[in-house]
């Protein structure tokens, strides 16, 4: 039986799967340091929202035997699948002159760690990124997490700073070790990074997330209205 992954937008019907992939890190550890763990609609509306102007991708296994693998193929618009993890990237901090720069997290389900589903789900994230016009994305790992830093190294980000005793969770101070990764080298005259939704071809959005981000019945739209990449 062959396995397909493909990476594309988050959809809602994605959301059940992305929560109990992240619940562990919110209830057992301080991966996260969000202390109560999201219900649903709260999930659904933090992921709604954050694609109004960035990417939130998931990568999905599909079986080839199953309809919904052809179904993608032919109309990549489609949800369905088996999550395997997520990316995403947050604003770095409101204040406008940090516009250009984000916040990078993935988080992969441990019976696909290590089998390169990280990876490519930067690899997606980054070059959409780049598209939009940000310039560095950083990576705020609590630390010890080995296999947090190796993959984030593995993929270009570069230590910078440790903040000491800056979080406590479940009883004990943790430190954050702060990474960075230039997403594309700082222009001289920066144009506001352009909203996800003005991507032409970023990934196909789910028909049900594009309706929410952009109040649209139409998915093909946001497709043809911006033919220029670098656009609006
Ligand atoms: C960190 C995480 C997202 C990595 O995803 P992944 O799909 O397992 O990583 P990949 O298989 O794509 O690995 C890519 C590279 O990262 C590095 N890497 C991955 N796991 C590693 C580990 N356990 N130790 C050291 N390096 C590691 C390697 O260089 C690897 O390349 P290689 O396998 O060819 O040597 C995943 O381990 C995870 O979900 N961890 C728990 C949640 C978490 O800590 N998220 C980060 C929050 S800051």
């Amino acid at each position: 039986m062959e396995n397909s992954l493909v990476v594309r937008l988050a959809c809602e019907s994605d959301v059940e799967q992305i929560r109990q992939i992240y619940r562990p890190f919110v209830e057992t550890n301080s991966v996260s340091f969000e202390a109560e763990f999201p219900g649903h609609d709260a999930f659904v509306d933090r992921v709604v929202t954050l694609l109004k102007t960035l990417p939130w991708l998931v990568a999905v296994d599909f079986t080839r035997e199953e309809p919904s693998a052809r179904e993608f193929e032919e109309k990549p618009t489609t949800a369905g699948g088996r999550v395997r993890g997520f990316a995403y990237a947050a604003p770095h901090r409101a204040r406008a002159a940090y516009q250009w720069s984000v916040e990078a997290s993935a988080y992969v389900e441990p019976s696909r760690h290590r089998s390169g589903v990280g990876r490519l789900l930067y690899q997606h994230l980054f070059s959409i990124l780049a598209r939009q016009g940000f310039v560095t994305a950083y990576a705020g790992i609590t630390l010890p997490n080995p296999r947090s830093v190796g993959f984030h190294e593995s993929v270009g980000f570069s230590p910078l700073a440790v903040y000491r005793h800056v979080g406590f969770k479940l009883g004990s101070w943790h430190d954050v070790g702060w990474w960075e990764r230039q997403i594309q080298e700082p222009p001289l005259e920066p144009r506001a990074p352009i909203p996800l939704p003005e991507i032409s071809d970023a990934l196909a959005p789910c028909a049900s997330v594009f309706e929410r981000v952009t109040g649209s019945h139409d998915t093909s739209r946001g497709q043809e209205d911006d033919s220029s990449p670098g656009g609006s």
